[in-house]
């Protein structure tokens, strides 16, 4: 219930609060959030190009990556990347014109350089930002190698990631010219 002292307390904090809104609003903005520090800016400002522009150093390939996928991918996406609870990651290839497509990253995504910058900012689904470079290029390498798309042993890193040519680039269509 609403009593005398409850609303003297929210009549207390609607001066307050709004006294201490307005005091710092004169001349400097309107109060929404903190200046980030160039750390925090650095730690978000993590995308990678189509082109590859913005991938970091380190290396890796599918042999480095096997193990780094089944201690964090498998459980949702299955072993080798099929079969899993989440979203399918291997095979489908030529399906895409068929009346049951099946997109997945060999058999639709044009960009190798995006699987690499999906990865870093967004998996493992519950921990994402949590693997280091090296295992971002091995993983990487592991799910074009499974989906036919590279050697196991071919080194991705900033310069060789971009080269790969994946199977359905030339079926998307810009919607403006570039
Ligand atoms: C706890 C479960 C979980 C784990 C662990 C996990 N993922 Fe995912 N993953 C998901 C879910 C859920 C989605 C769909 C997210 C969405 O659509 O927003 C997804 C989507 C993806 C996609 C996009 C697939 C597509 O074609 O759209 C890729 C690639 C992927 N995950 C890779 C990985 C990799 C690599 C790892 C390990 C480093 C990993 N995931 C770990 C749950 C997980």
């Amino acid at each position: 219930m609403f009593t005398p002292d409850r609303w003297l307390g929210t009549a207390f904090c609607f001066i307050v609060c709004t006294s201490a809104a307005t005091g710092t609003w004169a001349g400097e903005g309107p109060s929404l959030g903190v200046e980030l520090s160039v750390d925090e800016v650095a730690a978000v400002d993590i995308t990678v190009m189509p082109d590859g522009e913005g991938l970091p150093a380190g290396s890796g390939n599918a042999k480095a990556g096997t193990s780094v996928y089944v201690a964090n991918c498998m459980a949702c996406h299955g072993e080798k990347g099929v079969g899993g609870v989440n979203d399918t990651l291997v095979g489908g290839h030529g399906t895409l014109t068929s009346d049951r497509p099946q997109k997945t990253i060999g058999s639709y995504w044009p960009y190798a350089t995006t699987l690499f910058d999906y990865v870093r900012r967004a998996m493992p689904y519950q921990t994402p930002g949590s693997l280091e470079n090296n295992e971002l290029y091995a993983v990487t390498a592991y799910l074009l190698h499974l989906n036919g798309i590279i050697e196991e042993d071919k080194i991705l890193n900033a310069e060789t990631l971009p080269e790969i040519e994946m199977p359905n680039r030339d079926n998307f269509v810009w919607a403006y010219s570039p």
